[in-house]
């Protein structure tokens, strides 16, 4: 199953979301503030090391997280949830995978990918607000592996039951944290209720 993260800031971000009538800057700036209210689900089960650690008054013990973390967004409109997982983790480095979706067979096509080296010793956080056939998610996770990840988790601000299905089918051992599970998909490959295009509502490209 699915993380579903399911709190009131959040879902009442995504109602305004959804709304034909929010522009543009507005979308941007709810799609980020989202995304900083997922971290901390997304994030919850990330391995620590304790480690000694000094206050003014005494000697004693912390922890720190026991693997570096990278983002990677999925071009374009995973750029729309980076900054708001920067926001909470700025020591995070940033891959980019390029993936867009061919509007009649709703397969993806790759045009770029940019990674650290290596990445086996990494926490993979894979962004994209849309899990809708499962195409691009599916892609995603198998170049990220490829390229010789090995912990990877997904996380979208809306995922349709066919996309849940197909990505856990494929990578069962990967996470999915999403804001919310939408009804279908539409006969165009489109999350019904949805919102729409999200990189076009993120760049104002309609
Ligand atoms: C959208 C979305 C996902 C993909 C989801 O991107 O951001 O990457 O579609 O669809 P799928 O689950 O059916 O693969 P799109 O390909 O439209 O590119 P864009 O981000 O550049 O708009
Ligand atoms: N991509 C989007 O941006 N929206 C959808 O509903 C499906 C795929």
């Amino acid at each position: 199953m699915p993380h579903h993260i399911d709190h009131p800031l959040i879902s009442a971000e995504l109602t305004r979301l959804r709304d034909p009538d929010c522009p543009n800057q507005e979308f941007r700036q709810r799609v980020r503030r989202i995304a900083s209210l997922m971290v901390s689900a997304v994030t919850a089960d990330l391995e620590r090391t304790v480690v000694p650690c000094r206050t003014p008054l005494e000697q004693t013990s912390g922890e720190e997280i026991t693997r570096p973390i990278i983002l990677v967004p999925i071009l374009r409109a995973g750029l729309g949830f980076l900054d708001g997982f920067l926001d909470l983790i700025p020591q995070a480095a940033v891959a980019h995978i390029g993936l867009a979706r061919n509007e009649k067979t709703l397969e993806p096509e790759a045009y770029y990918l940019k990674h650290p080296t290596p990445l086996g010793e990494s926490e993979l956080i894979l962004l994209d607000p849309m899990l809708a056939t499962g195409g691009s998610a599916v892609h995603a996770v198998t170049t990220m592996l490829a390229a010789g990840a090995k912990r990877i988790r997904f996380a979208c601000l809306l995922a349709a039951p066919e996309g849940i299905a197909t990505l856990q089918a494929a990578h069962p051992k990967v996470p999915i944290y999403t804001a919310a599970i939408d009804r279908c998909l539409n006969e165009k490959g489109y999350i019904l209720p949805g919102l729409g295009d999200a990189g076009d509502r993120l760049f104002g490209t309609i």
